[in-house]
């Protein structure tokens, strides 16, 4: 319980001990306490960061409130119905849109690095072939840390985009291969005729044995996920790479640990968790006993897929992937029940008091593992696809703090244990 208090006063002029206010372009102002305990000695308190900006950023924007999320400025719905992925990862990464020219550069390099090594295939062989693919994924992206670490010249810019271009070129094969390995099939190699999503798709479907046609209303669909899962401001993943870039870390570790963060049920997942607990549910009928669940105190049951820290409304990204999963459905003329319980069950939760309280409304999880079903992906490979999405978001981050200079990542902490005490003479 506290004991004593401080009432902050918003002034125009600065006056002994005040703490200047940041304003942004957008979203709220942030009170400086770089200097709060050199010169207080106090600390301030955050678990969860809650009300902490971490960082500036200049990458993506998130309006919580209003239920919008801007990549470098441009809206998510308008990148999703006009943009493409690669062409996503460019702006996240260079923060504006590129030209023709700009492009086809960033398409070849993203050829010409999305081989892996041949070495780097036998790190697969050492996983239990029911290895869960996220787990695959964080050592073998680990892994490359040891292929690449002489060759990165942190202060060198080259050395450090072509980290990037490696860790985006990479993780198609790497996240084909996690799943292939599993099913024991012989991976396909990247067919460098076909696009990122298209790509990726070959791989993670095709034989080696026979020719592979990709869809391409799939692969428009698919590339519509990876550009709504790309980036997301400071979420635990990103904060994750961050953390491990302000030590000066290896970029393909620093991933490899944004990829363990992101495997969490509360964060990338929930989309798995999202179709377990609607295959759970089985009927419509059954939804008002889940809804009970989620709001039983007693009960650590959470609907999955459901509520954000910083979305307090709509996320536009489920709306966008509702959509991409109705029109897939269609084209595949498949009449999944799960859609329909997870629309039911969104309509009677976002009606529900208890969620309108707390504004809790369906998320980006909500309905990709519908649409990731429909298309073929074992529920084991959401997360996995979520990362592939990701690591244009992780790499952009990665970038932009390089360029920054507030040092390691180091918080301090309220401490609650014991006081000094020495060791028992009689011991
Ligand atoms: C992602 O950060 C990002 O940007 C993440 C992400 C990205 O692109 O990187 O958007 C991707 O991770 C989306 C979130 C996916 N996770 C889930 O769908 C898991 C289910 N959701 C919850 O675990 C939760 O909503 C979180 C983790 C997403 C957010 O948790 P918060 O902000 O810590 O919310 P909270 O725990 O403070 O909850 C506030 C209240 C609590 O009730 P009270 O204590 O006030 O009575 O809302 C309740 C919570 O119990 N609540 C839920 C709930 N989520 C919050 N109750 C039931 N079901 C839920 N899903």
């Amino acid at each position: 319980m506290a004991s004593k208090f401080v009432t902050p006063t918003l002034t125009d002029q600065p006056t002994d001990g005040s703490l200047p206010i940041l304003e942004g372009t957008l979203g709220p102002a942030a009170v400086d306490i770089q200097t709060l305990f050199a010169r207080q000695g106090i600390l301030a308190y955050d678990p969860g960061f809650r009300s902490t900006a971490s960082c500036k950023s200049s990458i993506t924007f998130v309006d919580g409130d209003n239920g919008v999320l801007l990549y470098r400025g441009y809206p998510i719905e308008e990148l999703a119905q006009h943009s493409n992925f690669v062409e996503v990862a460019y702006l996240l990464m260079n923060g504006e849109l590129p030209t023709p020219n700009q492009l086809r550069t960033f398409q070849n390099e993203l050829l010409d690095f999305n081989l892996l090594h041949d070495q780097v295939m036998s790190f697969f062989r050492g996983f239990r072939r029911d290895a869960h693919p996220m787990a695959v994924m964080v050592g073998v992206v680990g892994a490359l840390s040891a292929f690449y670490h002489d060759v990165i010249d942190l202060q060198n810019p080259a050395d450090r985009h072509r980290a990037a271009i490696r860790l985006i070129a990479k993780m198609p094969m790497i996240a084909a291969a996690s799943y292939t390995y599993s099913v024991g099939r012989p991976q396909r190699y990247p067919n460098n005729e076909l696009d990122y999503s298209s790509n990726f798709l070959q791989m993670m479907f095709g034989r080696p044995n026979r020719e592979h046609k990709v869809d391409p209303v799939l692969a428009r669909a698919f590339d519509v996920i990876l550009i709504l899962h790309a980036d997301h401001e400071q979420n635990a993943s990103t904060s994750t790479v961050r953390m491990a870039a302000s030590s000066g870390a290896n970029p393909f570790a620093c991933v490899a640990a944004g990829i363990a963060s992101l495997w969490g049920p509360a964060h990338g997942g929930a989309n798995e968790a999202v179709l377990k607990m609607l295959s759970e549910i089985g009927t419509v009928e059954n939804i008002p006993k889940v809804i009970a669940r989620a709001k039983d105190k007693s009960s650590s049951f959470r609907l999955m897929g459901f509520g954000h820290r910083v979305y307090k409304n709509f996320d536009p990204r489920s709306r966008v992937i509702q959509q991409q999963a109705s029109q897939v459905l269609t084209h595949l003329g498949i009449d999944d029940p799960l859609l329909e319980i997870a629309m039911r069950l969104e309509e009677i939760a976002t009606k529900d008091e208890y969620f309108v309280e707390r504004k809790l409304y369906p998320n980006v999880d909500f309905y990709s593992g519908i649409l990731l079903r429909a298309m073929g992906f074992p529920v084991n490979m959401f997360t996995a696809v979520f990362a592939l999405a990701r690591t244009a978001g992780w790499v952009s981050h990665w970038l932009e703090l390089q360029s920054e200079n507030h040092g390691i990542d180091r918080p301090r902490q309220l401490y609650v244990g014991s006081g000094k005490r020495s060791y028992p003479a009689n011991k």
